[in-house]
């Protein structure tokens, strides 16, 4: 991760100023999110899993609740719904977008279901069409883990415009980056009040508030967390902002290039789905091998592209594949064919805006001849 200048600049200048945590870099970083989202409200935080966890604090009573999620995400998104005191419920993916199958979410809900949480997987938006639907007939409130969405749009709306409460994370690996970080956004005051008053102790006015009213009085009428993002951190996503429009112009170049040169190896592989009604963010480029069509497996196809120069990951290791959960939860693989097969598939391809054309066909080059040489 290289910072810019303009990040680097803006850090420099809340150093100097004897303000370092929550005031008003701040606000700056909230408008600007807000502007970018279209949505009145945002508070941001110290991490997406605090985000998302406040988020699920504040949109309803779900202590001991079912809530219903995907195994195919990061820990985070299972992990805040233990937080919140709900019962994680798992529905299977759908095998090509990876994300969350309303279907079997459907399926899942119980009379203790109250809330679900979509998780835009690499960018690429749930089906919020269909969940919505589902939350407004079952009464059950509509969580987004837009962790890798900032940039997404489904059907010209950002997450929060869709959902009760969407939350980001401004990790470094993340389109926008804060070093840690994470944003709650929505469209209702209210909530967004009750996640700033929990993200810092149940406070009723923080310190920044006190000193800029010259009073020192607080109450704590409510039991809270410390989740506050410091100015410093702030800045430094102040900064990055400044050329997200350009960055995610290249993330869309590069995403398109690894499209068309790997259009041909459809035999082998299965590219990320591009709706024509959606904005792709492009945090990830992920894709599915087909390894009925292979005489290696996933990870020897991983080692083999290292062995070249090129570095991929693999996002995500199913949660019932983590042996806390699996054993909590008393989860199986068997019953969630499409992640089960997507967890031992997918590969990330190198993405990132330091990354040339040239990169991209580099990469290119080295999977098709790992792929020509290992087909049966
Ligand atoms: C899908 C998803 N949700 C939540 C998080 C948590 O974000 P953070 O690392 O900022 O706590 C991440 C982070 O990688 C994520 O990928």
């Amino acid at each position: 991760m290289k910072l810019s200048s303009a990040a680097k600049k803006e850090v420099n200048n809340v150093m100097a100023s004897g303000w370092l945590s929550t005031g008003s870099r701040v606000a700056d970083f909230e408008k600007q999110l807000s502007r970018i989202l279209n949505v009145p409200y945002v508070a941001a935080l110290s991490s997406g899993t605090a985000a998302l966890h406040l988020a699920l604090e504040s949109t309803g009573d779900f202590k001991e609740a079912e809530i219903i999620t995907t195994p195919f995400t990061f820990v985070a998104t299972v992990e805040a719904i233990m937080l919140a005191g709900s019962k994680i419920v798992l529905a299977d993916i759908d095998s090509e977008t990876l994300n969350i199958s309303a279907e079997d979410a459907a399926r899942k809900i119980t009379k203790k279901t109250k809330a679900i949480v979509a998780v835009d997987i690499a960018g690429n938006p749930a089906d919020y069409s269909a969940i919505r639907k589902l939350c407004r007939d079952h009464s059950l409130k509509l969580i987004s883990d837009s962790a890798h969405a900032l940039g997404t749009k489904y059907k010209n709306k950002t997450m929060p415009e869709l959902a009760d409460v969407s939350a980001y994370s401004f990790y470094p690996t993340k389109n926008v980056t804060t070093a840690e970080g994470g944003a709650v956004a929505s469209k209702n005051k209210k909530l967004i009040e009750k996640v700033r008053l929990l993200s810092s102790h149940g406070l009723t006015s923080n310190a920044y508030q006190r000193q800029k009213t010259g009073g020192w009085g607080y109450d704590v009428p409510v039991f809270g967390y410390k989740a506050n993002l410091s100015d410093i951190h702030a800045a430094l996503g102040i900064g990055e902002l400044k050329n997200f429009e350009k960055n995610q112009r290249k993330r869309t170049m590069l995403a398109k290039r690894y499209l068309a040169n790997l259009s041909h190896l459809s035999d082998s592989l299965r590219l990320p789905p591009v709706a024509t009604d959606i904005q792709h963010s492009w945090h990830l480029f992920i894709i599915q091998l087909n390894l009925d069509s292979l005489k290696i497996d996933r990870n020897r196809f991983i080692a083999e592209l290292s062995k070249l120069g090129v570095q991929c990951g693999v996002h995500y290791q199913p949660v019932f594949e983590l042996s806390f959960y699996r054993q909590a939860l008393k989860l199986k693989a068997s019953d969630f064919p499409n992640a089960a097969k997507a967890g031992k598939s997918v590969v990330s391809l190198p993405l990132h805006t330091l990354l040339k054309i040239s990169d991209i066909d580099f990469v290119c080059e080295c999977l098709a001849a790992i792929l020509g040489r290992n087909r049966h």
